[in-house]
């Protein structure tokens, strides 16, 4: 192979081969079935805690690691769920990785002293 056809071919594949690192470095990858991120314990908190309801609850919720075990507390009390052993710090340092509150886009409320009179 000629030298300017080797540099052609290795540009071409550089251009092909970046934006599909660059997807897979920055996109975090979700189980297909569940849509639970992949990451560490979340086999665990698939065994464990799609038994009674979607994963779509946990997905939809944000809590710090006090939040997420106010909530397990919470089913263990009222909805039977079932005491998880060696599992839950598995499953908190989970949620609290990968389901931490995030912060919000929006504009806080304005305070009092500068809503319209009412
Ligand atoms: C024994 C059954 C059961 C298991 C197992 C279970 N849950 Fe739940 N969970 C419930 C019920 C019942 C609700 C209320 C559902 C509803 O409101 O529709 C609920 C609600 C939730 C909610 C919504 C709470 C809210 O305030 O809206 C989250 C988040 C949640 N579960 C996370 C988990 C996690 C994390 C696990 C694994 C540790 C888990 N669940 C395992 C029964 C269970």
């Amino acid at each position: 192979m000629s030298r300017v056809r080797r540099v052609w071919v290795s540009r071409l594949l550089l251009s092909l081969w970046l934006p599909i690192l660059a997807a897979a470095v920055s996109a975090r990858e979700l189980d297909r079935e569940s849509r639970l991120v992949i990451a560490p314990g979340y086999d665990t908190v698939k065994t464990q805690c799609t038994v009674c309801h979607s994963a779509k609850l946990i997905i939809q919720n944000r809590a710090d690691r006090n939040g997420w075990l106010q909530m397990i507390r919470w089913m263990q009390l009222s909805q039977g769920l079932w005491p998880l052993g060696p599992s839950e710090g598995v499953i908190l340092d989970y949620l609290e990785a990968n389901y931490a509150p995030t912060a919000s886009g929006r504009r806080p409320p304005l305070p009092n002293h500068q809503m319209p009179a009412t």
